[in-house]
């Protein structure tokens, strides 16, 4: 049995903004079957961006414990707290340009130094749900929950998720009750999630013919050539197909039971990660200080 009794809310949004409401709205629902909350307002702290220095990924290549190197931010308390901290998690964001923004995505990619500390987060024996929020029609936010599942579903298990439109202003989602009540009923799914043995946890959110079976989303990657269709973010690969008139999806089981944030898709990564890494420290360092020589006095550098 999970003892979980606490749901941690990241909002990513305005202060008292749309996604902020709906989080709470959720929490309330949550709060109904008994389950106490946090909220995380990731606005109003420190967040900086991955600045690519490998420090962490070397050090976990090298067996030693990986720390991310920016010292002054929020970031690692948020990542303690959302990623390895014995609760559910709602995640809660605006769509800035299609997909999640980038206070979400700046937590989010910050996320390996803990992950690789903290392995055990990948066997997913807590539940997660997301609220994505855009203020314009359908086609201006494809990419919300897509981007939100890459965080969630590398420590959770999906329990629902919802995608809102037309929600521009601060505050306009007061004036939209259906998704008002969406969100308290997300909140209670995940209450009621919260109280099951993990293996018995579904997914309980909105479906369509061609949602993938982990995340899912209905974004559909065609690698090569049709019918043959991969998930973007879980990898499950799967093949269109014809009923009627109709066109579906068959996922294909065996792929689904290792998606690329199970706990042996991501470990597999790793590995390569790291035999990267040891190959370019043992045979390649050497060849490209080298060879970078041509492009380190190439180009004219422009700055304001
Ligand atoms: C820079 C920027 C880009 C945005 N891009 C989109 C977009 O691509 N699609 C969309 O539906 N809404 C877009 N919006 C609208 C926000 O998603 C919307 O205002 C949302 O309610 C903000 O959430 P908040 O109130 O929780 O901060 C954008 C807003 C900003 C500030």
């Amino acid at each position: 049995m999970t003892k979980t009794k606490k749901i941690i809310g990241l909002s990513c949004g305005r202060k008292n903004g749309n996604s902020e409401i709906l989080l709470k709205e959720a929490l309330m629902g949550a709060e109904e079957l008994g389950v106490e909350s946090e909220i995380i307002r990731a606005m109003e702290l420190r967040v900086k961006p991955c600045t690519g220095c490998e420090a962490c990924s070397i050090a976990m290549s090298r067996g030693k414990e990986a720390r991310c190197a920016i010292k002054d931010d929020d970031v690692p308390w948020i990542l303690e707290k959302t990623v390895v901290e014995d609760c559910a998690l709602i995640v809660s964001g605006p769509l800035y340009h299609l997909r999640a923004n980038s206070c979400f995505e700046a937590i989010h990619e910050r996320m390996l130094p803990t992950m690789f500390r903290h392995p055990e987060v990948l066997k997913k024996t807590r539940v997660g749900a997301i609220i994505s929020v855009g203020g314009g029609e359908p086609e201006w936010t494809p990419l919300g929950l897509t981007s939100m599942n890459i965080f969630v579903q590398h420590t959770r298990v999906l329990v629902d998720q919802m995608q809102v439109n037309y929600v521009g202003r601060p505050g306009a989602v007061l004036m939209e009750e259906k998704y008002l009540e969406r969100a308290r009923e997300l909140g209670r799914r995940v209450a009621r999630a919260m109280m099951m043995p993990i293996e018995e946890v579904k997914f309980v959110g909105d479906e369509t013919d061609v949602s993938c079976p982990v995340c899912h989303c209905n974004v559909l990657k065609v690698p090569e050539k049709l019918p043959y269709v991969f998930c973007p973010v879980c990898w499950v690969k799967g093949v269109i197909t014809l009923d009627g008139d109709k066109m579906k999806v068959r996922w294909d089981e065996e792929s689904a039971k290792y998606p690329r944030f199970s706990e042996r898709g991501v470990s597999t990564h790793l590995e390569l990660v790291k035999n990267l890494q040891m190959k370019f420290y043992t045979e390649d360092q050497e060849k490209v200080k080298e060879r970078i020589k041509k492009y380190v006095s190439y180009g004219k550098i422009i700055k304001p």
